[in-house]
């Protein structure tokens, strides 16, 4: 290959690269009611809170913290995917607004999630090492998720 052709390539690259973040998905945080977030409309330990704030809350809630290379397409198109499946699965900023069997479903399904280390993403926890869970972490999440469940169902 000649060098002439190869910086044709690369700048065919850059242009067709440069065009593409004509498309770059918005980065929304919704507004938040305070009063129907997951630590006012359920009972929530200080270091389970934390742990969801951390682990989840990027795709779980309407508090996302959008990294740098979200702004760069094709990253952008991956993160927002993340972050629209994550936030229609469920989002914790719009918590009290589930109906307690609902709430109770997405719990029963979140210890397993953490246990099997599904949840974060793994594609995730490549750029968030710091959104790991350590054994002690996902145990939390999983006694957490299980009492809550329980008082909901004592609740209803
Ligand atoms: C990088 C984004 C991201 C992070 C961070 C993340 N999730 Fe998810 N989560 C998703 C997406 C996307 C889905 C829906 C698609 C899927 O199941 O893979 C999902 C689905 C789920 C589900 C439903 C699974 C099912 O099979 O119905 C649960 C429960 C869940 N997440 C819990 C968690 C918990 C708990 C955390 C934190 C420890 C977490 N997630 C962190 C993106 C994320």
């Amino acid at each position: 290959m000649t060098s002439t052709l190869l910086k044709r390539i690369v700048i065919g690259l850059a242009i067709v690269v440069a065009g593409m973040q004509f498309f770059r998905p918005d980065r929304t945080n919704p507004p938040i009611d305070a009063t129907q977030s997951v630590e006012a409309a359920a009972t929530v330990p200080p270091e389970v809170g934390a742990i969801l704030k951390r682990s989840c809350f990027d795709c779980h809630s309407s508090e996302t913290r959008w990294p740098w290379y979200s702004g760069v397409v094709p990253m952008a198109w991956g993160v927002a995917n993340h972050v629209t499946e994550g936030r229609a699965e469920f989002n914790f900023s719009a918590w009290g607004t589930y109906p307690a069997r609902k709430r109770v479903a997405i719990l029963e399904k979140m210890c397993d999630q953490v246990r099997e280390g599904k949840m974060p993403l793994k594609q995730y926890l490549w750029l968030h090492r710091d959104a790991t869970l350590s054994e002690a972490d996902w145990k939390s999440v999983c006694n957490w998720s299980m009492e809550e469940a329980d008082r909901l169902a004592v609740a209803r």
